[in-house]
């Protein structure tokens, strides 16, 4: 027997969530799946999402990979090329391109060859990461018009708050007021502008989060977006303690028992990916039961409250996210967002879908 944690990808929830998106636009869709699909997997999950309008990721390598095996729609490079070296794998491969920088426009300028490149012009219309400034953003535009590498403009910005209350008003209103005088196709949304911006919507939408079952809002969870679970991280239980009042558990002696109690180990820690700074009273499902953490998160441990839960035995199964247990109350209990616990899923946990 190996150890029991393992990753399971529900690729069936991933096409699920992305008939949700298209049933929220009219927009293309451009499916997010950088850092390896949020951790699912990125040739699984473009396989799953092969009815998006196109790819959206970072690395030019994992376009090749995808190309290479088949896919045909549309690969967006969301930071564009990194250097010139990256141009004739661009131009081979008829990737799209992010030009956020004077830096990438001197490298095209320099490149001979790619002619046909379709480039995503970057507004910073107020992220203040990436892209252009509204002052410079129309000549730069007219360069890339008449550009001879290039075939088609997009224009393409990204909201600082789209699922805040703060909204996406000013971001907006800024990026219309430069575009308007083009006919050229349209980029702003994120998952959540999406789902609760269609007046933002453009001509491509470019959703992430939604697609791997968790909701972009802190006030609205998942199921009610009608979007399903991907990834489950599950174990089980593999020692039980029994706790005298004053006993305390795990490194540092943080959880000190009030009274007697019942304690499971769970075969998982932080280098399977599961957060330490994740604290006491952190939910997690055991034995189809949702309890509560105790204590620090170990390397490859951590603890469950059992006291409640009598039925549970070694080898109770353990979910400490997805199916019966959202990510999104494991990420805001440890402080994070699900993001990040998707993402950091360890190299060294077995997946299966
Ligand atoms: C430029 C850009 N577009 C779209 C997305 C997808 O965002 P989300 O996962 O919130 O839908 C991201 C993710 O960070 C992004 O950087």
């Amino acid at each position: 027997m190996s150890r029991p944690i393992q990753a399971h990808i529900d690729l069936s929830a991933l096409a699920h969530n992305l008939r949700v998106a298209r049933r929220a636009t009219t927009a293309r869709v451009l499916a997010v799946i950088k850092a390896n699909a949020y951790g699912h997997g990125l040739l699984q999950a473009a396989e799953a999402l092969r009815e998006a309008d196109g790819y959206a990721l970072l690395d030019v390598r994992d376009a090749v990979r995808l190309r290479e095996a088949g896919f045909r729609q549309p690969i967006l490079l969301l930071e564009g090329f990194f250097s010139r070296d990256e141009l004739p794998l661009v131009a081979e491969y008829e990737l799209s391109c992010v030009i956020h920088s004077a830096r990438q426009l001197d490298w095209l300028d320099a490149y001979p060859r790619p002619h046909g490149l379709s480039v995503w012009l970057k507004l910073n219309s107020g992220m203040n990461r990436l892209g252009f400034s509204p002052a410079e953003y129309p000549a730069v535009l007219e360069k890339l018009k008449a550009h001879r590498a290039v075939r088609e403009v997009t224009l393409m910005t990204h909201f600082a708050q789209a699922d805040e209350a703060a909204g996406i008003a000013q971001q907006q209103a800024l990026f219309e007021q430069l575009a308007a005088p083009y006919r050229l196709p349209r980029s702003l949304a994120n998952s959540a502008a999406l789902l609760r911006h269609p007046q933002a919507h453009g001509d491509w939408v470019r959703p992430g989060i939604m697609l791997y079952g968790s909701s972009p809002f802190a006030d609205t969870s998942a199921q009610q977006l009608g979007l399903r679970p991907v990834m489950t991280l599950s174990s089980e239980i593999i020692s039980i303690q029994n706790l005298k009042a004053g006993a305390t558990v795990g490194y540092g002696a943080i959880f000190r028992a009030a009274h007697p109690m019942r304690v499971g180990t769970v075969a998982c820690g932080y280098a399977d990916g599961y957060p330490r700074h994740a604290p006491t009273g952190t939910p997690i499902l055991v034995d189809g039961q949702r309890t509560r953490t105790l204590g620090r998160v170990s390397m490859d441990m951590l603890a469950a409250d059992l006291s409640e839960l009598p039925n549970v035995q070694i080898g109770s199964r353990v979910v400490l996210w997805g199916e019966g247990m959202p990510v999104d109350d494991v990420a805001r209990a440890a402080g994070t967002i699900s993001y990040e616990l998707l993402c950091a899923l360890a190299p060294r946990v077995p997946v299966s879908s």
